[in-house]
C-alpha cells in the first residue's frame, strides 16, 4: 500500500494548476448512459474514482476511451449497447457515487439493478431520496439481497420536493427526468456548481432543463438525447485545498485554472482568518505572510462552507491564534481526521457535531492513517507544517480524488514523496479502450 513521506516546513511558492472536478466528471460520465451516441468529456481528472466509473460503464457494455496527457484528459463514452444495466457491489462499495447510474439506467433501459452502498467512513449515507424520487417518476422499486432494482416502461414527469438537500440525488433525478414523459419540477435541489455543470451537458445533449444551480429545477422531458462534447469545470475542492496549503505554510501561491466564483464561502472565511488573497477570472493568489486568526465555520450546502473542506480548514485552525469552532452539519461522523491531528500535537475537542480547536499549536511529524478522501488531504496539509518527517499511510484514499497531488505539491516546493509497491501510473498512458 502506498504511503506519503512528507518533511514539513517549506513555504509553498509558485504556481499550481487545478484539475477538472471529480464530482462534476462522475455524473457527466453517468449521463452518457442516456444516449446511444458518443459523449466526449474534456478536463477529466486522472483519479481513481474516474477509473472506477470507467469500469462500471464498461461492465454494462459501454465503450469507454480514456486518455490523459496529450489526449487532454479526455474520455469518449458510447453507450450504444448496454447489455447489462447493473452496478455491482464490488464497484459500488469502492465508490458510493456509483449510485449515479441508477436514474440514467432506468430512464434509458427501463430497468436498473444497483447495489445499495451501505455505510461509509463519514456517516450512514443512505440513498432513500434517490429511490423516492424515482418512485415519484413512476418507477417500480424493489430491494433484495443488498441491491435496489428499478423498472419503468417510461418514466413520467412529476413534482419532486427533496426532504433534504442531496447533491448526487439531485443529479440522479435530473438525468432520469430528462428522458421522462412530460414536465418534472424538482424543489429543494442542491445548488452546487457540479449540478449546474451536469445540466449544461444534458442541455447540450438535447435536454430542456432550467434553473439548475437554484433550488427549483424544471425539466421538460424528451424522448431521445444525442451525443455532445463538454468541458468539465475546475475542481473547487482541490483548488481550496491548495489555497489552504499556501496560507498554512506562509507561502505565496498562485492557484491556476480555478473558478474563484465557486470559492466564495472559503475566501470570506480566509479573509476573517487574516489570509490575503487576490484573484482574477481563472486564478487565485494566496499570500500567507501574516499571522492567522481563529474563525468559526459551519458546514452547509452550497453556497455555504463545503463539508469537503472542513477537514482541511481544521488544520488551518490549529495554526490560528485563538479558538475556532467547527460545526459539521452535513455528515454525522466527519471528524475522524481530528484523532490523527491530535497525535501531531493539535488541541481539538469533539463535542457531538462540533470540534473546538485551540491554536496556535506547533505540530510535530508523526505516522498517521488516512481514513477518507478529504481527511487524507488534511493530513497532508498538517504534515506540510509539522516539524520533522511524517508518514501518511493508506493514501489510496487521496488518489480517489486528487490528481498526482504529490507531484503538484513538489512543484511548488513541498518535500513530499510516495513510497510503496504501487507507484502511480504517470500521465500520458495510452488511451484505454474498454
Ligand atoms: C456529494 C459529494 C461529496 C460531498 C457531499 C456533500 C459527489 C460525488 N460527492 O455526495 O463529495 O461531501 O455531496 O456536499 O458529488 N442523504 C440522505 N438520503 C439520500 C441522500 C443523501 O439522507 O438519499 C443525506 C446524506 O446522508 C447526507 C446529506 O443528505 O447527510 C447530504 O448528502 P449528499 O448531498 O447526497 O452527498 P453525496 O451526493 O453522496
Amino acid at each position: 500500500m502506498d504511503k506519503f513521506v512528507i518533511r514539513g516546513g517549506n513555504p509553498l511558492l509558485g504556481t499550481v494548476r487545478v484539475s477538472g472536478a471529480k464530482n462534476a466528471a462522475l455524473p457527466a460520465m453517468a449521463a452518457a448512459i442516456l444516449t446511444d451516441e458518443p459523449v466526449i468529456l474534456e478536463n477529466i481528472p486522472q483519479v481513481r474514482d474516474i477509473e472506477t466509473t470507467r469500469k462500471l460503464l464498461a461492465a454494462m457494455g459501454a465503450e469507454v476511451e480514456l486518455g490523459y496527457g496529450r489526449a487532454q484528459h479526455r474520455t469518449t463514452i458510447c453507450c450504444r449497447n448496454l447489455t447489462s444495466p447493473e452496478a455491482s457491489y464490488e464497484l459500488v462499495k469502492t465508490m458510493r457515487a456509483s449510485t449515479l447510474v441508477l436514474g440514467p439506467l432506468v430512464a434509458r433501459c427501463g430497468h436498473a439493478r444497483v447495489s445499495l452502498p451501505g455505510g461509509c467512513a463519514i456517516g450512514s449515507r443512505p440513498i432513500d431520496l434517490h429511490i423516492k424520487g424515482l418512485e415519484r417518476l413512476g418507477a417500480t422499486i424493489t430491494q433484495d439481497h443488498g441491491y435496489v432494482e428499478a423498472s419503468a416502461k417510461r418514466l413520467r414527469g412529476a413534482e419532486i420536493v427533496f426532504d433534504k438537500i442531496t447533491v448526487t440525488g439531485t443529479e440522479d433525478l435530473l438525468m432520469a427526468a430528462s428522458l421522462a414523459d412530460g414536465e418534472t419540477v424538482m424543489q429543494n435541489c442542491a445548488r452546487e456548481p457540479e449540478v449546474a455543470d451536469l445540466a449544461e451537458l444534458l442541455n447540450k445533449m438535447g435536454a430542456h432543463i432550467e434553473g439548475a444551480g437554484t433550488p427549483t429545477i424544471r425539466v421538460k422531458g424528451v424522448s431521445k438525447l444525442h451525443g455532445a462534447r463538454h468541458r468539465i469545470i475546475p475542481d473547487r475542492i482541490e483548488a481550496a485545498t491548495f489555497i489552504i496549503a499556501g496560507a498554512l505554510t506562509g507561502g505565496d501561491l498562485n492557484v491556476a485554472g480555478c473558478d474563484p466564483r465557486h470559492l466564495d464561502a472559503l475566501l470570506q472565511k480566509l479573509d476573517e482568518a487574516g489570509v490575503k488573497t487576490a484573484h482574477n477570472a481563472d486564478s487565485l493568489r494566496v499570500m500567507g505572510d501574516g499571522p492567522l486568526k481563529a474563525a468559526d465555520i459551519v458546514t452547509a450546502e452550497y453556497p455555504g462552507f463545503p463539508t469537503d473542506m472542513q477537514a482541511q480548514y481544521m488544520v488551518l485552525a490549529t495554526q490560528a491564534e485563538g479558538t475556532s469552532n467547527i460545526t459539521e452539519n452535513i455528515f454525522e461522523n466527519r471528524f475522524v481526521h481530528a484523532q490523527e491531528l491530535l497525535r501531531m500535537g493539535a488541541r481539538i475537542k469533539i463535542e457531538g457535531r462540533r470540534a473546538v480547536v485551540r491554536g496556535k499549536s506547533p505540530l510535530s511529524a508523526a505516522a498517521v492513517l488516512a481514513s477518507d478522501l478529504r481527511a487524507s488531504a488534511s493530513l497532508v496539509l498538517a504534515a506540510l507544517v509539522a516539524e520533522g518527517e511524517s508518514i501518511i499511510d493508506r493514501v489510496y484514499h487521496i488518489d480517489r480524488g486528487y490528481e498526482h497531488i504529490e507531484e503538484k505539491l513538489r512543484g511548488v516546493g513541498a518535500q513530499i514523496r510516495r513510497i510503496g509497491e504501487m507507484l502511480p501510473k504517470r500521465a500520458v498512458a495510452p488511451a484505454v479502450r474498454a
